[in-house]
């Protein structure tokens, strides 16, 4: 078979080793040959490929970022996009089928366009790790690993002038990246979209760790939308795709709570730093399994399925399953954090 590879939607360290261990497995376990689409959705619609072999791949596994590009193209909203004229493309140019890497607006495009008869399989992909039917997608450890040293750091000079904290993370509308690297950073408060959270609170729990010589670390989610608020702040505008850039929630927390306190405090937004940089091993790992799966997929005639990790198994889930509705932090895992909140 000849089948063409695509990363889509937000970038993350990972895509390059998803790339790389679908090529070696369809060459070597099923003589396939492959096509790279670069720039997303857009590679495909408009035929925009070069050839891929195993000589293209190898050793990219450890590098980000993706060697075929991306974009937040839709597949129904190009110009020449939907299923009739990316089927005809296909069939003009030789590819049997199609394998998207991208996250939740990637996925809902494949799925689309597998149940309109194209024959596409996904890979789930997203530092936020916020889509269902898979336990964890990559580049999250990596993002997790990146903030946390981050905040390593703040703690560090924080320490230093008896300042407050605050880190501001991405995760969109949910609060994963914040939860996980908040725990791992031993954050005063974590501050999620999926929990509203006073000022009062927050000023409260600054304030016990402040009077106790410590410098308060206070992680909060690019999406968290305090009590009193409707909803994220959002004032970078919307992007292509008509979503609201999230974003300056950090600075706001931070003023509140210089105001509110008189706690000397400053605020970092990490933003891009957490898609940046080479993967690390866990990712580079079970991207690689998630590249070799969907080759499978691909030879099942799987088409609308993608990877999926569960406990340690990389399974095959309908995307459907994954695409109904955002996979939230549960109450659960909040309250468990919340117990190390403050003192
Ligand atoms: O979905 C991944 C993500 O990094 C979000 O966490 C973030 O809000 C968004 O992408 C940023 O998008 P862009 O790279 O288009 O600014």
């Amino acid at each position: 078979m000849r089948i063409g590879l695509l990363t889509s939607g937000g970038d993350c360290p990972g895509l390059n080793a998803v790339i790389r261990a679908a090529v070696l497995h369809g060459e070597k376990s099923f003589a396939d040959e492959f096509v790279g689409f670069r720039g997303g959705w857009r590679g495909l619609i408009e035929a925009d490929y070069f050839p891929l072999s195993r000589h293209d791949v190898r050793g990219i596994s450890r590098n980000g970022g993706t060697i075929l590009g991306t974009s937040r193209t839709h597949p129904y909203n190009h110009p020449q996009g939907g299923p009739e004229n990316i089927i005809a493309t296909m069939k003009a140019h030789d590819v049997d089928a199609v394998i998207a890497i991208g996250g939740e607006g990637t996925l809902a495009g494949a799925k689309r366009l597998a149940d309109d008869g194209v024959p596409v399989v996904g890979v789930p992909k997203t530092i936020d790790n916020d889509l269902k039917a898979t336990d964890y997608t990559f580049g999250f450890d990596t993002a997790i690993s990146i903030a946390t040293d981050a905040m390593d750091r703040l703690r560090t000079t924080g320490e230093s002038h008896h300042r407050a904290m605050v880190a501001e993370v991405m995760g969109r509308h949910v609060g994963w990246i914040a939860l996980h690297s908040g725990m791992a950073a031993g954050a005063h408060a974590i501050l999620i979209p999926e929990q509203r959270v006073s000022m009062d609170q927050i000023c409260e729990w600054t304030e016990q760790v402040h009077s106790r010589g410590r410098s308060p670390l206070i992680v909060v989610a690019e999406g968290f939308i305090p009590e009193g608020a409707e909803e994220a702040l959002a004032g970078k505008g919307v992007e292509d795709s008509g979503r609201p850039r999230l974003g300056g929630i950090g600075e706001w927390v931070t003023a509140q709570l210089e105001e509110r306190t008189g706690i000397e405090t400053r605020n970092t937004t990490l933003g891009h730093i957490q898609r940046g940089g080479n993967p690390t091993g866990y990712d580079r790992v079970l991207a690689t399994r998630f590249g070799m799966r969907a080759m499978d997929l691909v030879h099942e005639g799987a088409w609308g399925h993608m990877a999926s990790l569960r406990g340690t198994e990389i399974l095959k889930v309908n995307l459907e399953e994954a695409l109904d509705g955002l996979k939230e932090v549960p109450l659960s895992r909040y309250e468990e954090a919340k117990i190390l909140f403050g003192r």
